[in-house]
């Protein structure tokens, strides 16, 4: 018989209740769903680049919809649903409380879905705003912003009935990421419909770019950055079993984090029509980023101070170090790019796709599977997962396929580069572009292989996932834990 609290059960009689999983649950389930399908389309894209006749010769299969579709897929559907997933657990177990409102719950869950799978039909019909990563057209974009607002409800209304005084550091970067992409969403897609699937830029010109560059950047800052490093704060500790390194680095942390990214917007823009000083802050912003990025990833890295033997015998948490050593790789490399005479050589190049999976596939998606192990268990009231083997083998599948994926991306991107700007002693070009696009050829097969290793690595996962489920017959109800007690159950 189904216990009281488990997902889909209501809440019943425990001293405070029990905890909200269901739609942690869901969430979860949606993550592992969303990634299969967001990966699989990057996988076909590569191969598209490849071999282009995969198009078909058919429009809603053409590399230019598609894009977008896997960008959209693996941004807002995967990761959006891991950082709903970890967010609502994390805000529960710290807050020592049950979510504020499970209709609000539900409503999230459902409304992102709903946006999700419109992003799906209406972008290989073509229907966008043809601003990068934020194509979607406005009905999208208002159900969009009502379910955000609805979650910042959720999220800051369990914390403000919380039942302990601290608010654990964790909650301070899933606050800010939900304040940060709520404002950014919202700003970068004011427009003026035009019918029901087209509309106009409230913004013209160099001000249009700019907003759309703030967004674009601070999409990844908030987004695809502070939530993840949420994630950092809670399962490192979590699944190290030790406190975090230093509580008062991480405030420093997410104080000079969150002030110094909205200003490094500007370096996507370098050699534009935008004024040469806005390039110039954005230059500089972008350098200085580089402290406390580092910071705080050697934060959550020297957490394992004292225990680093762990490593050797726990792939959950050489999921999350390494993770952690791609966000390292990818904010050393960021700022690089982000000065002027570098991004003279990188910019239209394939070192810039390189820098982007450093960070989306080495770190969003390694922090992000690192944390689904560690949480699913401990979720459904399993003792382990299925296979540990199997998640040992993930992780090797992954971080080869990323390497190949990178190493591809930097060597093609420089090699790009140089050739483009070579030129003869009488000032013509030395190559054409359609020599460097021959020498490029042969690192798209490598960057295929190693998407192709890092789905493989995903589906393996979900199925590990699923044979945990199946081993538990009635997923687990976790009541409120009184303020204080140790989370035995997670
Ligand atoms: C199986 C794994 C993946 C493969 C094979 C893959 C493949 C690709 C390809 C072929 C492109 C187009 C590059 C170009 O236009 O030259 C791309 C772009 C992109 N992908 Fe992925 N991808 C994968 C996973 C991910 C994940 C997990 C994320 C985010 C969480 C992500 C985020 C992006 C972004 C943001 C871009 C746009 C890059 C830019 O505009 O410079 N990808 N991907
Ligand atoms: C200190 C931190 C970082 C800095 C200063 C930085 C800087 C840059 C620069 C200069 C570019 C190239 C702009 C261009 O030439 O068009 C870029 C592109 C990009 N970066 Fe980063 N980066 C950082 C960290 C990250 C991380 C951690 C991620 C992912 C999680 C990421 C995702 C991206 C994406 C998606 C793009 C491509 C945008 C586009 O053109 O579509 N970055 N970044």
């Amino acid at each position: 018989m189904a216990r009281p609290g488990a997902p889909g059960v209501p809440e019943a009689a425990a001293p405070r209740g029990y905890y909200n999983d269901k739609v942690v649950h869901q969430f979860v389930v949606a993550t592992m769903f969303w990634g299969i399908v967001g990966m699989a389309v990057g996988v076909f894209i590569a191969a598209q680049l490849y071999w282009p006749a995969l198009n078909f010769d058919t429009p809603w299969l053409s590399y230019g919809r598609l894009r977008p579709l896997h960008t959209n897929g693996v941004i807002f559907a995967f990761g959006g649903s891991v950082l709903f997933a970890t967010s609502l657990y994390v805000v529960q177990r710290t807050c020592h409380v049950r979510l504020l409102s499970d209709r609000l719950a539900s409503f999230v869950f459902w409304g992102w879905q709903l946006a999700m799978v419109s992003a799906v039909i209406t972008l290989p019909l073509g229907i966008t705003q043809s601003k990068e990563y934020a194509e979607l057209e406005w009905p999208i974009d208002i159900l969009i912003a009502v379910v955000w607002v609805a979650y910042g409800w959720l999220f800051f209304g369990t914390i403000a009935k919380r039942r302990v005084k601290h608010i654990y550091v964790a909650n301070w970067f899933y606050g800010a990421y939900i304040i940060g992409v709520c404002m950014l969403h919202i700003v970068n897609n004011l427009a003026m419909p035009a019918g029901l699937f087209k509309s106009y830029s409230l913004y013209t010109g160099a001000v249009d770019a700019m907003a759309q560059w703030w967004y674009g950047h601070n999409a990844v800052a908030f987004l695809l950055t502070v939530g993840y490093l949420a994630m950092m704060y809670y399962f490192v500790p979590k699944q190290a079993q030790r406190p975090i390194y230093s509580y008062r680095l991480s405030i420093v942390h997410f104080w000079a984090l969150i002030s110094v990214y909205m200003w490094a917007g500007p370096h996507h823009l370098h050699y534009t029509a935008l004024p040469d000083w806005a390039q110039s802050v954005g230059m500089v912003f972008s350098v200085i980023l580089l402290a406390p990025s580092w910071g705080g990833a050697m934060n959550g890295i020297l957490t394992l101070s004292g225990v680093w033997h762990k490593l050797r015998t726990d792939p959950i948490l050489k999921f999350l170090i390494v993770a952690i050593s791609f966000y390292m790789i990818a904010t050393f490399e960021g700022p690089l790019l982000s000065i002027k005479t570098v991004n003279s050589l990188s910019h239209y190049t394939d070192w810039t796709v390189g820098h982007v999976h450093a960070g989306t596939l080495g770190w969003v998606a390694m922090i992000s599977f690192g944390s689904l192990y560690s949480l699913y268990p401990r979720l459904i009231g399993a003792k382990e997962m299925f296979s540990i083997k199997w998640i040992d083998a993930h992780f090797w599948l992954h971080t080869i396929g990323v390497v190949f994926y990178i190493a591809s991306m930097w060597i093609a991107g420089i090699t790009q580069g140089l050739m483009w700007r070579a030129t003869n002693a009488d000032g013509t070009l030395t190559y054409s572009f359609v020599e460097s696009l021959a020498v490029t050829y042969p690192y798209y097969l490598g960057r295929l292989l190693g998407g192709v290793m890092v789905l493989a690595g995903v589906c393996l996962m979900s199925w590990n996932m699923w044979r945990t489920r199946q081993s538990v017959q009635v997923p687990a109800a976790h009541p409120v834990l009184p303020p204080h007690a140790a989370e035995a159950q997670g």
